[in-house]
């Protein structure tokens, strides 16, 4: 029996493939490098001292991934495949619509198609909006505020509606909160293509010296020190949460959806603090105006996931920041190096 990992070769995907290894279970990935290297895959396996199947293609090919079905006994699917970025997915809506909701369309048909109906899909916490108090359960309302999060947001639907007609899919739909930090080893982590849009590895550039200066986003939030506030998640917390979620849909099938955050808010300036005692560098920053559609605060209730799952995020800020740092410093170019 084997897991197919879309997306496997990116940020989240190698993490959660290298746990599920070491859980002794056999991975299949789909990817079409489109925001990932090879190299990655390289040291999944490496590290793990296991070999992967891996087809290189894209999620919107169906006789492609009918393919991936026909050789492999898949018995589910983890669906990281897609494309995160927020201010191209409002340069570009129709590509981030095609590739994320289309492409779960085609995955799910090929699933059905070949009745395979266990599904982890990665969500957003995103989906929450500007949310009216925190910490935020999973009953708040849903609200998108640019076409990525609306994407997120149509595929949650798409896969209630599944659900409701065919009640023999087990979906669990996984809405993440700020995913940081890096693999204990130091040879996985995140890999931005261009400037970094996120926190972490912008500061980490900074500290690697490959950037002058973070520009911190605002500082006259309603918030501890003035700027923004979120739940930063240690990565390897976050994959273990799928290796969880599987377990819960294998013992209690249906469609469940669950926060997988930490439930402990830090702003801008706790992050880069707690980089510069990590890395024993100074990161240099600049307040500037708030970034358009950011919101003052936003961390999860984890109540639910604890419950259910039985899970629970074990890394703090600390390990956050020395395993992103680990990463950062020993591959200063990321996987090009
Ligand atoms: P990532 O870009 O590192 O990984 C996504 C992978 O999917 C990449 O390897 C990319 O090459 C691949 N991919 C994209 N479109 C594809 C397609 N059409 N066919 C095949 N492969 C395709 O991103 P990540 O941070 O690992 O995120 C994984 C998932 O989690 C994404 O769906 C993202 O939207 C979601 N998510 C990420 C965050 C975050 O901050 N990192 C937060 C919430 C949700
Ligand atoms: C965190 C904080 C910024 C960069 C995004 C997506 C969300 C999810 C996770 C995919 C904020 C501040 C940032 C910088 C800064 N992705 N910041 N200078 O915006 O919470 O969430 O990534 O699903 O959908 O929207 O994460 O890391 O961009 O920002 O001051 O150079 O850091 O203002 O307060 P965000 P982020």
């Amino acid at each position: 029996m084997t897991i197919l990992v879309t997306g496997g070769t990116g940020y989240i995907g190698t993490h959660t493939v290298i746990e599920l290894l070491e859980a002794g279970q056999e991975v299949v990935i789909v990817d079409n490098l489109i925001n990932s290297s090879i190299e990655a895959l390289h040291r999944v396996e490496s590290i793990s001292g296991k070999s992967v199947s891996f087809y290189q293609g894209d999620v919107l090919n169906k006789a492609f991934l009918q393919k991936v079905f026909t050789d492999h006994d898949i018995q589910s699917v983890i669906h990281f495949a897609g494309l995160k970025a927020v201010g191209e997915s409002v340069v570009q809506p129709l590509r981030y619509y095609e590739n994320n909701v289309t492409g779960t369309l085609v995955l799910c048909e090929v699933m059905a198609e070949n009745g395979v109906k266990n599904l982890v899909f990665s969500s957003s916490a995103t989906v929450y909006g500007d949310p009216a108090s925190l910490p935020i359960t999973e009953a708040f309302p849903t609200a998108a505020t640019n076409p990525y999060g609306q994407s997120k947001l149509m595929v949650e639907h798409i896969l209630k509606d599944l659900h409701q007609a065919d009640p023999s899919w087990n979906i669990a739909r996984l809405r993440y909160f700020n995913p940081v930090g890096a693999h204990p080893s130091g040879r996985i982590g995140e890999d931005p293509n261009d400037i970094p849009n996120n926190l972490m590895p912008f500061i980490a550039q900074v500290a690697v010296g490959k950037r002058e200066t973070l520009s911190i986003f605002g500082d006259d939030y309603n918030t501890h020190d003035g700027t923004g506030v979120r739940d930063y998640i240690h990565v390897v917390d976050l994959a273990i949460g799928h290796l969880r979620a599987l377990d819960r849909l294998s013992t209690n099938p249906g469609i469940v959806t669950y926060n997988l955050g930490t439930g402990q808010g830090y702003s801008v300036i706790d992050m880069v603090k707690a980089f510069e005692k990590a890395s024993g560098k100074t990161i240099n920053y600049q307040i500037v105006d708030r970034r358009p559609g950011d919101i003052a605060a936003c961390y999860a209730d984890t109540q639910k996931a604890h419950n259910e799952l039985n899970w629970r995020a074990t890394h703090g800020i600390d390990e956050m920041a020395s395993s992103s740092w680990h990463w950062q410093s020993s591959n200063p170019n990321g996987y090009s190096d």
